[in-house]
This record gives structure tokens, sequence and C-alpha cells, in this order.
């Protein structure tokens, strides 16, 4: 099964990327499955039922996401009848919304799992290590096809998962950060790996958000407004995972950038 990740989708840009690769890539790939993050999809802060909309007619099967999607409040109004939307799943009992799936495309079974880290991540989330190995034998139950979105800050931690996973995970890809790694790698045992995948948005930003906005409040250290960048050359970020259905391990990883 080959399933294509997503990186974070930043605003009208990253969704523009979508529409117009997704669609080349089926011919030139043939992926089966398709899982995005997007936590910033809407306009850069969050997820609307409206975007949510249009993101399951370009064919997205699985929408990953992370600490930015309770940025608007109607997330609440529909994240728990959303079927496609995962938000991490090691936050704790009471946070409405789910954080793993189990799919099924072209015939075959996957489960999804969405994880936040901990390290320089200011929420209050479980440990995502015990709540993976929770998670993975539910999952185990249905199919061997284990995918991760790892949304985390530090790579260091996304390795030490990464190798904790090794043998279980089918596949853990990164995100948060926006910006891509070279890191991609089949670990020893299996799995397929990249630290992050990398955003979806218009390259010459500050990881999507308007420069003079972002340098403004890093040079004087005062609150500023941040907005999506709009203008310019978009880039489209990807890692598409080959994994043989009758073990659940990778067989290949490759890294996928386009410009627009
Ligand atoms: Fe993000
Ligand atoms: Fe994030």
């Amino acid at each position: 099964m080959r399933i294509l990740a997503v990186g974070d989708i930043i605003g009208k840009p990253g969704r523009k990327a979508l529409r117009e690769f997704l669609p080349q890539l089926k011919d030139e790939i043939a992926y089966d499955a398709v899982i995005v993050n997007v936590e910033n999809a809407a306009g850069g802060f969050g997820l609307t039922q409206k975007v949510y909309e249009e993101l399951l007619e370009l064919g997205v099967d699985v929408m990953t996401s992370g600490n930015h999607i309770w940025d608007r409040k109607e997330i609440y109004s529909f994240i728990d009848d959303a079927h496609n939307l995962l938000r991490p799943a090691n936050y704790p009992e009471g946070v409405p919304g789910r954080g793993f799936g189990i799919f099924k495309k072209n015939g075959v079974v996957f489960g999804v799992i969405n994880l936040m880290g901990k390290v320089f991540m200011e929420c209050n989330l479980e440990n995502p290590f015990g709540v993976f190995d929770e998670i993975y034998e539910e999952i185990r139950k249905e199919t061997n096809i284990v995918v991760v979105d790892f949304h985390a800050e530090a790579t260091s931690e996304k390795w030490a998962f990464g190798i904790y996973v090794d043998g279980r995970a089918s596949a853990v890809f990164g995100t948060h950060t926006h910006i891509p790694t070279a890191d991609e790698f089949i670990l020893k045992k299996g799995t397929g790996y990249v630290s992050d995948v990398g955003m979806s948005g218009v390259w010459y930003s500050v990881i999507g958000v308007k420069p003079a906005q972002a340098i403004e409040r890093l040079k004087l250290g005062v609150p500023r407004r941040f907005e999506v960048e709009e203008k310019g050359q978009v880039v489209f970020n990807a890692v598409l995972f080959d994994i043989d259905e009758s073990t659940g391990k990778t067989i290949s990883i490759e890294r996928i950038k386009r410009f627009l």
C-alpha cells in the first residue's frame, strides 16, 4: 500500500498546492491513500467545517492535526462528527475528537495515530510513548498497517519515538516545525521514518507567516498578529511510504518536493 503523507498545509496557498499536486501524483506514483496535517489549513490557524469539506473533496483520506487544531472555536461544533479528522491522541480524557482511526482504501485496512510530542510543547499531554503502546494493540486487532503523525518540535524526541516504535509502526512522519528534514530512513526493524515532512505554503515566509510580522515579533519582542503569506511561489512537501501489506513494514520511502 502506498501512503502519501503531506505535512502542515498553510492556508489558501497550501490548499492550492493540494489541488494541483494530488491529482498529478495520483497519475505519477499511484498512491492509495493520502494523509494530510490540517492544523493550519484555514487561514493558517485551525480548521473550519468548510475547509474540512473542501479537503475531503480534494480526495484527502485522513486528516491529522496538532496544537493549532483548536485555534477556531468552530472546531468544537464539528470535530466529533468529522470522521476523517484526528487530533493528537495524547490529549487528556474529556478533550473532544479522537486521536486514532481505522480506515479502508482500495480494499486495504490501515490505522492512523496522531500523537504530539512533549518537549517544548506547552500542552497538557499524556506521554505519547505510552499512549502509542495502548492504541497500537487496539489497531493490531484489525490491521498490521499502522501509520503515525508525530507532531512535535524536537528532532531528538521524534527520533527517540521512531526507534521506540521501530518494527511496530509501519511509518512515522513528523509534522509541526513546517521545515522538511532530509533524514528519511527505513529503520532497522522496518518502520519508515522522517522527522518532519515540512509545510505546503509560500516558501519565502517564516514557516508560512508574512516575514515582516515574524521578524518584528522576534526583533522587538512585542506581540504581533500573524497572517499567512499568500504572495509568492508555493512549495508542496510530502513523503511517500510504500508499505508491504503482508508484513506491515515499509519497503521504500521517498521525499517529494514540488513548486507551484
Ligand atoms: Fe503547523
Ligand atoms: Fe503544530
